[in-house]
């Protein structure tokens, strides 16, 4: 089964096995399968923050579990949503039903279940805000078990998905708790300029929408995993140095410590926007995001970010780590 499609970079991957089960007793069964017969299982949702290797053993797992419902009470309203339900449909459904929570979500590719594995964020939300809990099928057993977000120990772009439970378990549905009252999160750079007057949520997500296409390109027509790095964390003192040499960085003191810095503006002031490694090639609209121009494949993609990592590396002293998840071959 050729998974080239299957994954927004579309890095050439075959796999030995593929099943998309519908429904929990289907998941349970396909998994049992795997297991009796010694295959490995690896989970996919919809490909978009993923390197595949090109050949890949045992089973892939894309669960395909397509039902949602709402929950009323009161002002408060619960969406449960099955793993596969695509995120951005998901998103502008619930936004034009006047359902506050999600807006700022839009246009992120991608299946429901993947988005608790990196704690999807964007324009000041994170899916965490939102999330009440994650049910999840241990691929042991076939045991389902609901996690509440402590559980979940979410983080930036992280989560117990990515270490403790990373090949534990499949995620089958979400549980997020919306509201009817308007509660616009508008801080992130000119959104409040672009989204108007007391805007809808169904206006914010329109606002996201276009401000994310003028800047990160359609995986469709130009392969990608959005960013392609994390924004890196790093101490104060080194915030501190770098802003003596360049007044205009982007930095942002986190809560928690240390200060977040823009990966994006690093890789852009290296000069490489733009910049063509092979098959791969830096984005000439946002630095952070490596596009596939095709014919390439992952040991391609990871010399092509070793080089940008490398000249962030040199230029400005700091460490660039890999967003997307390697895929064990
Ligand atoms: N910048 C540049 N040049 C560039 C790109 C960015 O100078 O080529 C500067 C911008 O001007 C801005 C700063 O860097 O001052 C941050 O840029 P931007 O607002 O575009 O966001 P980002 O830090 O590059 C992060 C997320 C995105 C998310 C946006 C909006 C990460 C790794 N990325 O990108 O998430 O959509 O913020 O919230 O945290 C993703 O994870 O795949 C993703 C697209």
């Amino acid at each position: 089964c050729e998974l080239a499609r299957a994954n927004t970079l579309g890095l050439p991957c075959r796999a030995a096995f593929f099943a998309a089960p519908s429904t929990l007793s289907a998941l349970r069964d396909c998994l049992g399968a795997a297991r009796r017969a010694g295959q490995r299982i690896t989970l996919l949702g919809g490909g978009s923050n993923v390197l595949l290797p090109p050949r890949l053993g045992g089973v892939v797992v894309r669960p395909a579990l397509r039902q949602w419902w709402l929950e009323r009470d009161g002002d408060r309203v619960r969406a449960h949503v099955g793993a596969g339900v695509n995120w951005h449909g998901l998103v502008m459904t619930l936004a034009a039903r006047g359902l506050w929570g999600l807006e700022n979500l839009a246009l992120i590719p991608g299946d429901c279940g993947a988005a608790p594995v990196q704690n999807i964020g964007a324009y000041g939300v994170e899916l965490a805000d939102a999330l009440h809990a994650v049910e999840v099928m241990y691929l042991a057993s076939g045991r389902t078990r609901r996690l509440s977000p402590g559980e979940c120990r979410f983080g930036y772009r992280d989560s117990v998905f990515k270490h403790e439970l990373a090949g534990e378990v499949a995620i089958t549905r979400l549980v997020l708790e919306l509201g009817r009252t308007p509660r616009p999160v508008l801080g992130y750079g000119d959104l409040a300029a672009r989204a108007g007057a007391d805007p809808t949520a169904l206006e914010v997500a329109q606002t996201v929408s276009a401000i994310r296409r003028e800047k990160l390109p359609d995986p469709r027509r130009l392969p990608n995993a959005g960013s392609f790095f994390k924004n890196p964390v790093v101490e104060h003192s080194v915030a501190k140095r770098l802003l003596e040499q360049h007044p205009d960085m982007p930095h942002f003191p986190q809560a928690g410590g240390g200060c977040k810095l823009a990966a994006g503006w690093l890789v852009d002031r290296c000069g490489l926007k733009g910049q063509r490694f092979g098959a791969f090639g830096v984005h000439e609209r946002q630095a952070l995001v490596l596009v596939h121009f095709g014919g390439g494949d992952r040991a391609g993609l990871k010399r092509a970010a070793g080089q940008v990592a490398g000249a962030v590396k040199e230029r400005f002293g700091v460490a660039l780590e890999v967003e997307p998840r390697t895929i064990p071959a």
